[in-house]
């Protein structure tokens, strides 16, 4: 007999405590099972390493953008001393080190798509992209391929770089700098990823976007499977060697009006430069394009407008080099019109564009000028020096 009033013993009674119980467990489970799937860094990388930005990272980084200019305030000079805080492979042949600043203050604010000069023990710099959220300004993150395209620094640093090593840090700086759109279209190829992925971070979760990653073969692909899990079918990861595949890409770019942002080898940029209208262009390269037409160089004179200093710069030397040569202090590092760092501004005269950063119209667009490989097209060029 049940006892009265309760109804504990009754067959009905045990019933629906079984079915509520067990709704219970499964609810439980289910939470678990998707916090997990919303936690990224159970994706990839260790959680107290390297976990991921907020995603608060999207309002600080994208609220209002700057102009180029307003992305890179300061002294292009000043060195920061950082410390490797981290260390970890990300994809065959590449590893992400996480770097911190020594004197323990937050790291220069910067944008996304933004890179830092390294000055390497070696006696040479490199230039990597962040590939954190920019907002996250504890520390930076950076991804560091052995077999760079430019050279020998990357080896070099992913064999000295040691957890608690220093190193010598310039920037950030930003030459590629994400500006505001309705739509995107993102497209890496291999350690192009950095930067991309740093867009990724710091847009808005409802600003819409495609990525398309392509690399030779998956194991190459540095943040593959923590994309494709996070953001699903808005991620196509393209593993060929064929350059069909290229074509197929460049047709969906044609068939876009997405803003377009890619970053990656000399092939595939000329092609997505080739199928995206100029003013939806954003790209960004690690090596120069070679840009000498063969035609010798005409010898100009320079004008720093701040002092009126007059400097004549024959047909075999660099702008940059007679600027210094007159004692001028302009901030260089790559010398070969792809970092950035010694841009400056034209204020009269007609430049003639040889370096690698952004387009030549936009760089007509804001007025700046890359001393360290561009020329003149006119007599005399006046510069904001
Ligand atoms: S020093 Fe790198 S662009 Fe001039």
């Amino acid at each position: 007999m049940p006892k009265a009033g309760t109804g504990a013993g009754a067959g009905w009674y045990q019933a629906v405590a079984t079915v509520v119980i067990t709704a219970t467990v499964l609810a439980l489970v289910v939470r678990i099972v998707m916090a997990r799937r919303r936690t990224p860094a159970a994706v990839t990388t260790p959680p107290v390493r390297f976990e991921l930005g907020p995603a608060m990272g999207a309002a600080l980084s994208f609220g209002a953008v700057p102009s180029l200019s307003e992305a890179n305030p300061g002294d292009p000079l000043a060195v920061v001393r950082m410390r490797i805080v981290a260390k970890h492979p990300v994809a065959g042949g590449i590893v992400r080190l996480r770097l911190a600043r020594v004197d323990g203050r937050l790291v220069n604010p910067g944008y996304a798509g933004a890179h830092i000069t390294l000055r390497l023990p070696v006696g040479v710099e490199r230039q990597y992209s962040l590939c954190s959220d920019p907002a996250d300004r504890a520390h930076i993150d950076i991804a560091v391929l052995r077999a760079e395209p430019s050279g020998v620094g990357s080896a070099h640093l992913d064999d000295a770089a040691v957890m608690g090593g220093e190193l010598d840090v310039i920037g950030p700086r930003n030459n590629f700098l994400l500006e505001a759109a309705h739509e995107y279209l993102f497209v890496a190829g291999g350690i192009g990823m950095a930067p991309i992925r740093a867009m990724i971070e710091a847009l808005p979760p409802t600003r819409a976007w495609r990525l398309i990653y392509l690399g030779r073969t998956r194991s190459e692909l540095a943040f593959a499977s923590e994309l494709e899990h996070r953001y699903g079918d808005r991620v196509r990861v393209i593993v060929s060697t064929e350059r069909l595949e290229r074509v197929n890409v460049a047709a969906e770019i044609e068939s876009t009006t997405a803003d377009m942002y890619a970053c990656g080898r000399a092939p595939l940029l000329d092609d997505v430069v080739a199928a995206t209208p100029a003013e939806r262009c954003h790209i960004e390269r690690f090596v120069a394009v070679d840009r000498d037409t063969g035609a010798e160089r005409a010898p100009v004179v320079v004008v720093a407008h701040s002092s009126g200093l007059r400097v004549d710069v024959s047909a075999g030397l660099s702008v940059l080099r007679a600027l210094q040569g007159a004692g001028l202090a302009i901030a260089t590092s790559c010398g070969d019109g792809v970092c950035g760092t010694c841009e400056t501004r034209v204020l009269a005269g007609t430049a003639q564009h040889l370096g690698s950063v952004m387009s030549d119209a936009g760089k007509d667009e804001i007025g700046v000028f890359y001393p360290c490989v561009s020329r003149s097209t006119s007599a005399e060029l006046v510069l904001d020096l």
